[in-house]
């Protein structure tokens, strides 16, 4: 903490003159999550609050992708990242040329493209999704197949809770996919009333061991809600860390694996992110507009 203070002191003090909102997710350290963010939250809350915040500049604590999502709903406000290297393996794992080429291979066949994408995939989509509403945005189309990209885990996932049929590809997030069924039933040998909660981009022998599956807000709400005695967390690190101060009771178990493109986001960078104005997200006008309809109209679904 003596270390973080000063930082947090002028991060606080800066934002105030540049007229700065921190967007965090909940995957971001501590310091970040509890000290410097205005909003905090998963990725459908975050790019919620990306169209309504009033400010001048959106400092993006998460990754590239999600900074992108703030511009494309706020175009006119300026988005910094503070670090521009803070990428996605699913983001990377897909193009737009690769969806325009899913659309020859099965076409009229609806195109749903997670929020874990570029803004040129986002643009060549009929609609995006996130962890808390896929099932929702697949079923609100009305056909009997759909395109669902690029995490092929979290596409397992929806294809279990739902009877469109569910056409995927092969991304998956680096960070979820390390996880095992085996060391799940490990933790449940040990002690069979510990409560496990896992998040959807993990691969299904995963899912099949948690007693809840959900995006990370949902995740956060359950803890809070159910307090479950001990719960192990199937998730990045840093989400027990930020929900552990908000359930003092509830013992956390975890296996913890780190997001690394999260993790570039530091206390530092944010100073010099405000001080500097660095590094602005641009997103090509064209691209955005196309991909702002994608946001949009899964923004403004009734669910
Ligand atoms: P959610 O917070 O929307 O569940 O997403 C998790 C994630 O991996 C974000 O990169
Ligand atoms: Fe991407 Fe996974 Fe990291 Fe989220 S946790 S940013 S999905 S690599």
């Amino acid at each position: 903490w003596p270390f973080f203070a000063p930082y947090v002191k002028a991060i606080n003090d800066l934002k105030k003159v540049r007229n700065a909102v921190i967007l965090a997710h909940n995957y971001q350290t501590p310091e970040i999550y509890n000290c410097v963010a205005d909003v905090v939250g998963d990725s459908f809350q975050l790019a919620r609050e990306a169209a309504r915040v009033d400010a001048d500049v959106i400092i993006q604590g998460g990754v590239h992708f999600m900074a992108e999502t703030s511009k494309i709903l706020s175009p006119e406000k300026t988005v910094l990242i503070p670090d521009a290297r803070a990428g996605c393996s699913l983001a990377s794992s897909i193009t737009g040329e690769d969806i325009r080429l899913l659309r020859s291979k099965y076409p009229g066949v609806p195109v749903v493209v997670y929020v874990n994408t570029s803004a040129e995939v986002k643009a060549e989509a009929d609609i995006c999704c996130t962890s808390s509403n896929a099932v929702e945005v697949v079923e609100s189309l009305g056909t009997d197949r759909v395109l669902f990209l690029p995490d092929q885990y979290l596409a397992d996932w929806v294809a279990t809770q739902t009877k469109v049929k569910i056409i995927k590809w092969h991304g998956a997030c680096e960070v979820h996919e390390r996880f095992t069924g085996e060391e799940l039933r490990r933790y449940r040998a040990d002690d069979p009333s510990v409560v496990i909660i896992a998040h959807p981009e993990c691969p299904q022998d995963v899912i099949k061991e948690a007693d809840f599956s959900g995006s990370t807000a949902k995740m956060a709400d359950f803890v809070k809600t159910k307090r479950p005695k001990r719960v192990v967390m199937v998730t990045e690190c840093s989400m027990a860390d930020n929900i552990m101060a908000e359930a003092p009771d509830v013992e956390f178990v975890r296996p913890c694996n780190l997001c690394p493109h999260m993790k570039r986001i530091t206390l530092p960078k944010i100073l010099d992110s405000l001080v500097y104005m660095t590094d602005e997200v641009v997103v090509d006008p064209i691209v955005a507009a196309k991909a702002r309809r994608s946001v949009e109209r899964m923004v403004n679904l009734k669910i």
